[in-house]
């Protein structure tokens, strides 16, 4: 084992089951937690496994031939991601992202995309649904996505250059694939599509501007390509700060090449701060968790693989949904719809997370005994 590698210990039952309100009244779609931010937006994890190994996310030290993933009965069927997510958007969910993980490794997800299109708003709209993938079975998968109902996909890619994107994944897997993924996303129509980048300093920097040269020149101003800040994200990743490119040298680099010019956010509580080429030729964004936090209006919340729901992705402790949904309440029949729902609400409505912000300080420290989440198990 790397001496930069801590080793894991098996953290994920530090849990809560979350109390079920004795008369629980219907979602009012108007929550807030204790900073007034609403909830807009849920990650779904669909399997803890992944094909990669990068460094930031599943180090190989850690994550190798010995380590336990989640059996296949500890995962929330498709009927329970289903119900569950009706239950979120009842109470003002808009946005739904699938990941792992890697969550094309999910057999017949095409299905769990379609039960969730079927979903709507209160007010009858169809939800913004989407899906992280590292692209290597994008290729084989696309088409079947958007005839399920995916509208549009974001695709991780740390490098161009075919021998750190070889290094940056671990598995020796080739960057040729993930491009012709791209490719065939494209022309199965899901759209926008996204590209997200971490960025490490003094690993792939380099490639900032050769990738941003190679979306604009080959794919086109409809795929928006991101670029994210190295985050300390979990407890096995080994982070350092050195390694932390800030998205203003981001900016800067891509300014110096292209030419920039700044946009307005598209949406409140937006991750990536956008900005166009002043050619015309599409935008670009920079995700700046660590040199700017954007807890603020942070709405979104995350469903681990196994029904955990997380309130940051910087926790340590989650809250057992699917003790509910599997569970009985004290007159022994099944939680119903309103008392998990009911149940989702308190929860949230409990809820001061701001870790980013905090970065650093003894309130951004896990409780003694604890350990923050890992990123393969809540997704990004
Ligand atoms: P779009 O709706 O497509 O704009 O997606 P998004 O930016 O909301 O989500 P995405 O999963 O693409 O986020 C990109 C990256 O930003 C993630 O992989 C994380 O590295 C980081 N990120 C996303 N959400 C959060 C968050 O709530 N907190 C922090 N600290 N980082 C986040
Ligand atoms: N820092 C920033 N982003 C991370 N991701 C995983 N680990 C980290 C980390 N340490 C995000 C990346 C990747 C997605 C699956 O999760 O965006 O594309
Ligand atoms: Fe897999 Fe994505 Fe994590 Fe890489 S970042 S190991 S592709 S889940
Ligand atoms: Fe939201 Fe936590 Fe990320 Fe802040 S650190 S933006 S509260 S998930």
């Amino acid at each position: 084992m790397g001496d930069n590698v801590i080793p894991l210990v098996d953290q994920r039952l530090a849990s809560t089951v979350p109390t079920v309100p004795a008369d629980p009244g219907p979602p009012s779609g108007l929550l807030a937690d204790r900073r007034g931010r609403p909830l807009r937006d849920l990650r779904i994890s669909v399997t803890d496994r992944c094909n990669f190994r990068c460094s930031y996310c599943m180090p190989k030290e850690v994550f190798d031939g010995q380590y336990r993933f989640l059996p296949q009965s500890a995962l929330l069927s498709f009927e329970e991601i289903t119900r569950t997510a009706r239950l979120f958007v009842a109470h003002g969910v808009a946005k739904l992202r699938l990941t792992g993980g890697e969550p094309l490794l999910r057999r017949h997800l095409e299905r769990l995309v379609e039960q969730l299109a079927a979903l709507r708003t209160p007010t009858g709209e169809s939800l913004d649904i989407t899906l992280t993938t590292n692209g290597s079975l994008l290729e084989r998968k696309a088409q079947a996505l958007r005839d399920a109902g995916l509208r549009r996909v974001t695709v991780s890619l740390d490098a161009l250059d075919d021998a750190t994107f070889r290094r940056m994944n671990d598995v020796d897997f080739p960057v040729a694939d993930v491009l012709r993924g791209i490719e065939a996303a494209q022309r199965a129509g899901l759209a926008p599509i996204k590209i997200n980048m971490v960025v490490k300093r003094g690993t792939n920097d380099d490639q900032i501007v050769p990738l941003a040269r190679h979306v604009r020149e080959h794919f086109g101003p409809g795929v928006v390509l991101r670029f994210i800040e190295y985050m300390d994200v979990g407890a096995t990743n080994g982070w350092r700060m050195d390694e932390v490119l800030p998205a203003r040298e981001v900016v800067r680099r891509l300014d110096a090449a292209f030419g920039l010019q700044p946009l307005q956010p598209a949406a409140p509580g937006e991750t990536a701060e956008r900005w166009r080429y002043a050619d015309g030729g599409g935008e670009i964004g920079v995700i700046g968790s660590v040199t700017q936090a954007f807890c603020g209006d942070c709405n979104r919340a995350r469903l681990s693989t196994e029904g955990q729901l997380y309130l940051c992705l910087f926790a340590s402790r989650g809250h057992d949904l699917r003790a509910l949904l599997r569970g009985t309440a004290p007159d022994g029949r099944p939680y119903s719809d309103a008392q998990v729902a009911a149940a989702i609400g308190l929860v949230w409505a409990g809820r001061e997370d701001r870790y980013s912000e905090l970065r650093g300080g003894a309130q951004a420290a896990p409780a003694s005994g604890e350990r923050r989440v890992e990123m393969h198990y809540i997704g990004g």
